[in-house]
């Protein structure tokens, strides 16, 4: 079967869906694999790294979309590969079903089976497969570094003849996997670091960082959703977060926000009255920009300056890490494809929990219930 690694076709993409280490490991498993030439350029993995690796480079993917049964990709395919791959192909990439429905009609129509590393579950056996994981956790480290470089003031507590430098506060809120690696990065640079997040379980997790954990004072578990994720929380529980988010938000240098909800837009919880609020030379980063944002006033992929506070929507955080990032998803990506080939073959078993979580379209239907509920709304 032939597997292909096309170039990225997005100027704000510069990951790739493998690296030569990862082709070895596919070619290993019985699989041939097909390289666009100068998919890794800005991952900086060179077309003759590939071909060492076993690989295949092709001038460009277009000639042989037609030709392949596995697409290997970080973003979704246009509609122009998609109308050139051949009938009952595969295409796996990091796409988000249920927002990006266009692509998710395109799959169905031509009765192509997509996968999304979104999808995965998060069960022990999947873990080497966990993307959101991995790419969460270069957000949450870099979005720290891209904040103290913009700061006119230090991060650490600092003794000096001229005088005692206070550390700078940092608020994370929401702390999942971003949050929790962008708590560990700030305490690093001796920042003063304080999290919130609706799900009281992660106290523990933020302690032992050595952050403090800001807790909403609630009866109920109000924002634990399925499978420890969160869910929306109610009005009450909304209207005490905004009064607490309120008075630390305005004491802090850096606000990081990272609060998803799986498959739901992102919760604002950073309206402008509060950045109002915030001292001058302050800055959010807002890790959910990508879904909306966890501010409003955050403009995806634009730096906003409001009343001398910068708002950061910078959606792809580990596109800016691309070596790491494309390492790591490639690893996620090729672990996937290997626990679906057998004896070089593609065996899709529905039955199996990983493949079947992961699967959004097979056959001509749409497996997966929150991307079909996102196509009726
Ligand atoms: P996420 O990216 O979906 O959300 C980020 C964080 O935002 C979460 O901690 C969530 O509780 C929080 N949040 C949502 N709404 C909020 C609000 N209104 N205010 C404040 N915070 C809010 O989450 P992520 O990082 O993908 O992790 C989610 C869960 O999955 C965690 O429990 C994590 O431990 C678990 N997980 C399990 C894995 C495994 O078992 N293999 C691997 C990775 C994560």
């Amino acid at each position: 079967m032939i597997v292909l690694i096309p170039k990225e076709n997005s100027k704000n993409e510069p990951r790739v869906s493998a690296t030569p280490d990862t082709v070895k490991d596919l070619i290993k498993s019985g699989l041939t694999v097909h390289i666009e030439s100068g998919a890794g350029t800005e991952s900086f993995k060179s077309d003759d790294d590939y071909k060492q690796a076993g690989g295949v480079i092709i001038d460009s993917s277009k000639d042989i979309y037609s030709n392949v049964d596995i697409v290997l990709k970080v973003l979704a395919p246009s509609s122009e590969e998609i109308e050139s791959l051949k009938d009952e192909s595969t295409v796996i990439s990091f796409c988000q079903t249920t927002r990006e429905l266009d692509y998710v009609k395109a799959l169905k129509e031509k009765s192509l089976t997509g996968f999304s590393m979104h999808l995965i579950p998060r069960t022990t056996l999947a873990q080497k497969m966990d993307a959101l994981s991995s790419q969460a956790n270069i957000s949450g480290y870099k979005s720290v570094l891209m904040a103290a470089n913009r700061l006119g003031v230090y991060m650490p507590l600092l003794m000096t003849a001229a005088g005692t430098i206070r550390p700078a506060k940092v608020l994370i809120i929401g702390a999942g996997v971003a949050g929790l690696q962008a708590i560990a990065t700030a305490k690093r640079l001796g920042s003063q670091v304080e999290a919130f997040d609706v799900r009281p379980v992660v106290r523990e997790q933020v302690e032992s960082l050595g952050a403090k954990f800001i807790e909403v004072e609630s009866d109920s578990n109000d924002g634990v959703g399925e499978g420890g994720y969160a869910k929306e929380t109610s009005d009450e529980y909304k209207k005490k977060q905004k009064e607490l988010m309120g008075e630390h938000i305005s004491k802090a240098d850096v606000v990081i926000t990272t609060a998803l909800i799986p498959g739901r837009p992102a919760p604002m919880l950073i309206p402008k009255s509060m950045v109002e609020s915030m001292k001058p030379g302050s800055i959010i980063m807002d890790l959910a920009s990508e879904n909306g944002g966890n501010c409003e006033l955050t403009q995806k992929d634009k730096i906003v300056h409001f009343n001398e506070v910068t708002i950061d929507g910078t959606s792809n955080i580990p596109g800016t890490m691309p070596v790491h990032a494309s390492e790591l998803y490639s690893k996620n990506i090729a672990a996937f494809l290997k626990y679906m080939v057998k004896e070089g073959q593609l065996n899709i078993d529905t039955n199996d929990e990983i493949i079947s979580g992961a699967m959004f379209t097979h056959k001509g239907e749409i497996t997966n219930q929150q991307t079909q509920q996102a196509l009726e709304d």
